[in-house]
């Protein structure tokens, strides 16, 4: 016997990818999965990008090479994400206090910057959104992080409750982490306004509170500049901040496992310092990270025509999704369905939260083969013109039993 008795009992399934494996293993026909943020086309599929077809294309013609990449990533894809993120003339840039790390995915982003905090003897409470995305909690536990909560939405769950939040996060001491989300808040789809970020900023600045903002739906809300600029509130003069970034969503490169993890420090000669300490925690964690993906956005992004050719795909999901929301509101008011469902239609990015309690999730999936994740969060972005009414009419059921 030399594994613990610990891990000889099962874990749960995640709250998310768990449900995508027993959605996989379903033989129900017509079965609907809004679990997972994944976006797909009107045919039900997530395709690869025109541009990023092109992009590889041109990948395969190079003389190419499996070598490792650097521990921090690939310099030229490190700068055009900053870049992206922050704006290539703004001051944390031009001054040289923000650097980028590749990370495999927005996961692997939020990890690095909570070893990054751990191992460096920084703010051990972390600040959390209730809700948030299922998997912020359990990655920051397992980091080491003692959790804490601040409300967000109101009852209704369509606006954000500014009195709860800002009174809870009053009792956040000098040096906690505050994780916000950028833009198109996992799970309620409801954002900060400009003032609310500002707000955000002014506390976080008198509090001394060090902020890191899960930023991993950059243009899937307003656009891409719009879905920065709460986030740009943030980074005031000599204030420090983190930022994990993810490509799955905005490329459509799930599997490649591409996303950053930004630094932006008091000073240029802390951002080095600090840059030292990323390495640390990728080198002890994955080594360096995967090429391909992050060669696909960097060959995308150093290309006018090709950024170009993205912005216009990436405005086409963007308005999809939009349009799946509205299309979402009618399907349910045509159902009478009882709630006040007209915030769905303009919140922003890929979810909603149908505020369903587990009995009514449970029953989406046992008797309608119908798989949303906890409270009801579905991805608005898994609507086709084939599965919108089956959902519609089994929401109405399982709200009507
Ligand atoms: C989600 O929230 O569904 C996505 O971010 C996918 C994931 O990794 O959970």
């Amino acid at each position: 016997m030399s594994l613990p008795s610990l891990a000889r009992i099962t874990a749960p399934p995640d709250p998310i990818l768990g449900l995508t494996e027993l959605f996989g293993s379903d033989p129900r026909p017509g079965k609907v999965n809004l679990s997972s943020g994944v976006f797909v086309d009107a045919t039900g599929k997530t395709p690869v990008l025109d541009v990023v077809v092109e992009a590889e294309r041109r990948l395969a013609a190079e003389a190419g090479t499996k070598l490792y990449r650097p521990i921090d990533g690939e310099p030229a894809f490190r700068k055009l994400v900053r870049g992206l993120v922050l704006g290539d003339d703004h001051e944390a840039v031009t001054s040289g206090r923000a650097l980028a790390t590749q990370t495999p995915g927005g996961t692997g982003g939020l990890r690095v910057a909570a070893d990054l905090l751990r191992q460096t003897g920084s703010g051990t409470t972390l600040w959390m959104s209730e809700p948030t995305w299922p998997n912020h909690p359990q990655l920051f536990h397992a980091a080491g992080f003692r959790i804490r909560p601040y409300p967000y939405t109101d009852a209704t769950g369509r606006r954000i409750d500014e009195a709860a939040m800002f009174a809870a996060l009053d009792h956040a001491s000098p040096g906690d982490v505050v994780l916000l989300h950028g833009a198109c808040h996992n799970p309620t789809g409801v954002d900060p306004s400009p003032a609310q970020w500002r707000r955000i900023g002014d506390l976080v600045e008198e509090r001394r509170l060090l902020p890191l903002v899960d930023l991993a739906y950059q243009g899937f809300g307003d656009g891409l500049r719009e879905d920065a600029a709460g986030l740009l509130e943030l980074v005031r003069p000599g204030a420090e901040l983190l930022v994990s970034t993810s490509y799955s969503k905005t490329f459509s490169l799930y599997a490649e496992r591409v996303g950053a993890m930004l630094v932006v420090a008091r000073s240029a000669a802390d951002a080095g310092a600090v840059q030292t300490h990323v390495k640390a925690a990728v080198r002890t964690n994955y080594s360096n990270p995967p090429a391909h993906g992050a060669d696909v956005v960097r060959t995308i992004l150093a290309d006018a025509e090709l950024r170009a050719r993205w912005e216009v795909e990436l405005a086409a999901m963007r308005t999809r999704i939009k349009d799946n929301r509205a299309a979402l509101v009618e399907a349910l008011e045509a159902r009478s369905i009882p709630g006040d469902w007209t915030g769905i239609a303009t919140q922003r990015g890929m979810f909603a939260l149908l505020g369903l309690t587990t009995h009514q999730v449970a029953r989406l999936r046992d008797a309608h083969a119908v798989y949303v994740v906890g409270h009801g969060r579905i991805n608005v972005a898994g609507f086709t013109p084939a599965n919108l009414d089956p959902f519609a009419d089994a929401l109405a059921a399982v709200i009507a039993d």
